[in-house]
């Protein structure tokens, strides 16, 4: 399963980058917005930042002008992934533009019956948002596992990206339901790497490291 950044914070970017595990990074409205920058260059930074897929979302509302934008945000760089949200014109506009060659990630996705409409368009990528099923009581890793089984049925070849994920647990139960990508914000992400016990070894490592040191000066 590749992991993904959910962000448009180019910092958060390059540290995660650093660590040689991001696969890719998603943005929305919502995070480009925070960034309080001209999103164009927003969004060819991070293109040029990270070697993988990176979702760069439309925000238009009809199909046509959606298309229009779809397309320029593809031109962006090779490896720009253009998002379309489930509607009738995310779909409409999707359609067309798989058509002309261009990935597609059809975002805001929150049902079985949706994700296989995504998958009906040829998207490169359905996102499934776990995070927001769970704010409403519904249970968002089900969403995803029944997901997950009807495409391995079925042999459609969208990724599944399980998207909203709120914590570590969030990202193994994610790989153990056969999602191919997770994606999540930094906290998330840095949380990952983190248990009380590499803290306690990596110190206790070092304090014996430092005592030899000292015992070996101390015979010289
Ligand atoms: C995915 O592509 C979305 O940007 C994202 O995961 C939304 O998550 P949120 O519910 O934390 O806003």
């Amino acid at each position: 399963m590749k992991l993904f950044l959910d962000t448009a914070n180019l910092e958060e970017i390059r540290e995660i980058n650093r660590w040689g595990v991001l696969g890719g990074v998603t943005t929305n409205p919502s995070l480009v917005a925070k960034e309080a920058e001209d999103p164009d260059r927003v969004w060819k930074e991070i293109l040029a930042e990270v070697d993988g897929p990176i979702s760069l979302e439309t925000t238009e509302p009809e199909a046509g002008p959606m298309y229009d934008q779809g397309v320029r945000l593809s031109q962006m760089a090779p490896n720009a992934v253009v998002k379309v949200p489930m509607s009738p014109d995310g779909l409409t506009a999707g359609k067309r533009l798989v058509a002309d060659g261009i990935r597609i990630n059809v975002t805001l996705v929150f049902s079985p019956a949706q994700a296989i409409l995504a998958a009906e368009v040829g998207a490169y990528i359905v996102s499934p948002f776990l995070g927001r099923l769970d704010d409403v009581a519904a249970d968002g890793m089900d969403v995803l596992r029944k997901i997950c089984d009807i495409y391995e049925v079925q042999g459609y070849e969208t990724n599944v990206l399980a998207a909203s994920l709120r914590h570590p647990m969030h990202i193994v139960e994610s790989a153990l339901a056969g999602a191919d990508i997770a994606t999540m914000p930094y906290d998330v992400f840095a949380k990952l790497v983190k248990h009380p016990l590499t803290d306690i070894g990596l110190e206790k490592f070092q304090a014996d490291w430092t005592t030899l040191q000292d015992e070996l000066k101390g015979e010289a």
